[in-house]
C-alpha cells in the first residue's frame, strides 16, 4: 500500500492481537512442505507489522508459537525455530532502521524451553530496542494463556504462603501484573485468519472485552487490505463493556 496514501480511521485499536494461522494449509494447497508455509507466513508477519506501525497502532501482539505447538513433528518445530533465528538476526542488522521507526520488540511466553541461542538473541533484541516507544511489537513464542495465568496464580499463592498477602486482598490488577502483558493495554481487537473461530490459548484473560475478527484467508495470503478491513469492522463495533 502506498505510504503517502495511508487510510485513516475514526477510531484505532490501541492494541491488536493476531493469531498467525493457516501456514500449513497454505503450503499443502500448493503441494509444498509445511515449512514453506511458515516461511511465507514470516513474510506476512513482517509486512503487517510494518504496516500496522505506519498506521499508528501502538501495540501489536503476534502469536507465533504456542505451548501446544511443540507437539508438531520435530522437523517442523526446527524449521520454525530457524525462522525465529533469521528474524532475530535481521532485527540486529536493522537496528538503526527500527530505532528510527521507534519499534520496541518484546517476547511473551515461557523462554526456558526455547533453544539457548534464541533466548540470548531475544534478550539482546529486547535490550537494543528498549528505549523506543512509538510501536510496541510483542511476539508470543512458547506462549500459552493458561500457563501464563497459572504462573501468575502460583506467584500470588507464594505471597500468601509467605504471609505477605491475604487471599481476599488479591485483585484483578495483581493477576494482570503477573502476566507477560503486565503494563500493556488489553487487546482491543483480535484477528484470526484461516477460517478457525477460536482463541487457541491466546490472551484468554486479557481478551475479556476484545473485539474478534475472523477471515477465511490463510495467514500467508493475508494482505494490508485485509488488515484495513479488520480495522474498518472495528471502527463500527459498539463496545459496551457490560454497560448500555
Ligand atoms: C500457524 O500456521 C503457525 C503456527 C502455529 C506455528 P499452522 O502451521 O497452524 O497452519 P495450519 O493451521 O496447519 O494451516
Ligand atoms: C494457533 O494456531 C497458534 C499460533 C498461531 C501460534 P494453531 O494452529 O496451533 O491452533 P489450533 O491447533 O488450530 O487451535
Ligand atoms: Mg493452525
Amino acid at each position: 500500500m502506498d505510504k503517502a496514501n495511508l487510510p485513516t480511521f475514526s477510531v484505532l485499536p490501541r492494541h491488536v492481537g493476531i493469531i498467525m494461522d493457516g501456514n500449513g494449509r497454505w503450503a499443502k494447497s500448493r503441494g509444498l512442505p509445511r515449512y514453506k508455509g511458515h516461511i511465507e507466513g514470516a513474510r506476512t508477519f513482517r509486512k503487517i507489522g510494518e504496516f500496522a506501525g505506519d498506521l499508528g497502532i501502538e501495540c501489536l501482539t503476534f502469536y507465533a508459537f504456542s505451548t501446544e505447538n511443540w507437539s508438531r513433528p520435530p522437523e517442523e518445530v526446527a524449521a520454525i525455530m530457524d525462522l525465529f533465528r533469521e528474524y532475530l538476526r535481521e532485527l540486529d542488522a536493522r537496528k538503526a532502521e527500527n530505532e528510527e521507526k521507534g519499534i520496541q520488540v518484546r517476547f511473551l511466553g515461557d523462554r526456558r524451553a526455547i533453544p539457548k541461542d534464541i533466548q540470548r538473541m531475544m534478550q539482546y533484541s529486547e535490550r537494543i530496542t528498549r528505549k523506543k516507544h512509538r510501536v510496541l511489537l510483542n511476539i508470543a513464542v512458547n506462549y500459552g494463556s493458561r500457563q501464563e495465568i497459572l504462573h501468575g496464580v502460583q506467584a500470588l499463592a507464594h505471597e500468601v504462603e509467605k504471609g505477605r498477602l491475604r487471599a481476599k486482598d488479591i485483585t484483578e490488577q495483581m493477576l494482570s501484573d503477573h502476566l507477560y502483558t503486565a503494563a500493556l493495554p488489553d487487546p482491543d481487537l483480535i484477528i484470526r485468519p484461516s477460517g478457525e473461530y477460536r482463541l487457541s490459548n491466546f490472551l484468554l484473560w486479557q481478551a475479556a472485552y476484545a473485539e474478534l475478527w475472523f477471515t477465511d484467508t490463510l495467514w500467508p495470503d493475508f494482505t494490508e487490505e485485509d488488515f484495513v478491513e479488520a480495522l474498518r469492522a472495528y471502527e463500527h463495533r459498539n463496545r459496551r463493556f457490560g454497560g448500555v
